[in-house]
């Protein structure tokens, strides 16, 4: 999929989106339906005609798993994983299959690289001036609380001063005015540090209305080093094109539907917030960044992007667990112990961290926090929770029966201090403050255990047993267990997620 367009075609085709024709308020009545509509795991829904503004408005078009995993043309987002741990866990080829593979691989990256283009219909329309006016396009005001509306699905394209590499990212943007707005730019994140970098005023893009893999690469979580849009090219198996802006010394994406260009001063600063935000509080207002648009450019017909982010589930729960399934490949070449992770959704991706291990020496799973405590934007982490590999970490269940089972208190939990979300309200201190990690392991003599009893487990002959004879029980009516018993991981959150 190239842009936008495509991808509501794809939406549309397998019967994703719904075109609202009503005249919808993007104060506040669009959050009400989405909110009701992603609770319910319903449509992308296209608001045609929302009220006071020239263009329509698109939201929800991450809000399930299977909409997630037609944005990657993937069955399952563990799929888009294995494409990322392909590349990372090449081997020296054995054969000449082999060498062909890797190449393949190889061209892939090479492939991905993004690519500049004379012309994109991007520029079919450009706004300068006193022509620049946001107040054209359908910007919601979230929440009740919200002091004005919020871009809230850009790609905030920047680059690093000093090195001349290029970022994107998701930042919300409060609409000051026209041809103004704040960038949020959070204090642990690379667009920050870009504009910190400079000495007076930082050139700054934002594309709005992408394709959904470019869309979601803006708000994964990259080592500064890497380009978002080389990422999305290798993912998408077919670059980003670029067109150089038209005020700014930058690229923008040639396909997307809306580009926002402009700079950011240095020092200038005023009162950002408060916000609804995915804590599921409002977040005070802060000081933050002011940009100033120089022109803004469209496609004929250009369709607006939006999110509603709130309490949990909403739909940037499916950005987050593809961001958690993309990665899981990457934290494994880190510490290839763990198994695999979890970060529940109603965790807000911070709060909580489950995370799988191959236990394989005494203080196993302390060694595993601090991993966690120590990676990109894991290590924001609040709360992590250690199991063995045979625990599936998206059971909750499961998880918290042995987290319930296997744990001493007094030995096995750790409370440790290190950076927090920018976000998080509850810390006394904004930005640091405590860390709890929970063994949930089983215990190992060297680790103060008396010996260990066994789990219970019917013998599997038995388990055979009852499988080929349960028609003849007259218990059909017992949903599944039939079937090896009830699944384990039927009540897991991200089961009903899946909705
Ligand atoms: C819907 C959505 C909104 C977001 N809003 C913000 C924001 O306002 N400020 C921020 O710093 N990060 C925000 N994030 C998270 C960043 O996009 C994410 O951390 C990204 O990796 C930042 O890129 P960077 O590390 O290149 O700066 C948001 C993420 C999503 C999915």
């Amino acid at each position: 999929m190239q842009d936008l367009r495509d991808w509501i075609a794809v939406l549309e085709r397998e019967g994703e989106l719904v075109r609202v024709t009503a005249e919808v308020d993007p104060d506040l009545e669009v959050t009400e339906i989405v909110d009701r509509t992603v609770k319910a795991g319903g449509p992308a829904l296209l608001f045609e005609n929302p009220k006071g503004a020239s263009h329509p408005l698109l939201i929800n078009q991450f809000g399930t798993e299977r909409r997630m995993c037609l944005a990657f043309g993937v069955e399952s987002l563990d799929d888009v994983g294995r494409k990322v741990s392909d590349v990372l866990e090449m081997q020296p080829p054995s054969g000449l299959m082999d060498k062909v593979r890797g190449l393949q691989k190889l061209k892939s990256i090479a492939d991905a690289r993004a690519q500049t283009v004379r012309h994109g219909p991007v520029h079919e329309v450009v706004l300068q001036g006193d022509d620049i006016d946001l107040t054209l396009l359908p910007v919601q005001r979230c929440w009740p609380g919200d002091p004005a509306p919020f871009v809230t699905l850009p790609a905030v394209i920047t680059r690093d001063p000093r090195s001349g590499v290029r970022n994107v990212g998701m930042y919300r943007m409060q609409v000051i005015d026209r041809r103004t707005t704040f960038m949020h730019w959070q204090i642990h994140k690379d667009g920050r540090a870009d504009w910190l970098a400079t000495d007076g005023r930082i050139p700054v893009a934002v594309a709005l209305g992408l394709d959904p893999i470019t869309a979601y690469s803006a708000s994964a979580p990259l080592p500064k080093h890497i380009d978002e849009f080389m990422m999305a090219g290798f993912l998408r198996g077919a670059p980003v094109e670029l067109v150089k802006g038209v005020t700014v010394d930058l690229e923008v994406p040639a396909h997307a539907e809306i580009v926002l260009e402009g700079y950011i001063e240095k020092d200038e600063l005023g009162s950002e917030g408060p916000f609804g935000d995915h804590t599921g509080y409002y977040t005070a207002a802060e000081p933050f960044p002011i940009f100033h648009l120089t022109a803004m450019t469209m496609r004929n017909g250009a369709i607006y992007p939006s999110i509603v982010v709130g309490k949990p589930p909403q739909e940037d729960a499916w950005l987050g667990k593809a961001t958690e399934r993309i990665f899981l490949p990457a934290i494994r070449a880190t510490v290839p112990e763990i198994v695999d992770y979890d970060l529940p959704v109603a965790g807000v991706f911070h709060n909580c961290c489950i995370v799988a291990i191959k236990k394989s020496f005494p203080g196993h799973a302390h060694k595993v926090m601090h991993a966690i405590w120590g990676l990109g934007m894991l290590s924001l982490t609040k709360c992590v929770v250690v199991v063995d590999a045979h625990v599936d970490v998206h059971d909750y269940e499961q998880v918290l029966f042995y987290a319930g089972a296997n744990v001493d208190p007094a030995r096995d939990v750790v409370i440790a201090e290190g950076p927090l979300d920018h976000l998080d309200h509850a810390p006394e201190r904004q930005f640091i403050g405590g860390k709890l990690g929970i063994d949930a392991t089983a215990k190992w003599p060297e680790e103060g255990a008396r010996p260990w009893p066994e789990e219970i487990e019917m013998s599997p002959e038995i388990r055979d047993l009852v499988d080929r004879r349960w028609g003849e029980y007259g218990i059909e009516s017992v949903p599944g267990a039939g079937n090896g018993g009830v699944g384990k991981t039927s009540r897991s959150l991200r089961q009903l997620l899946r909705r």
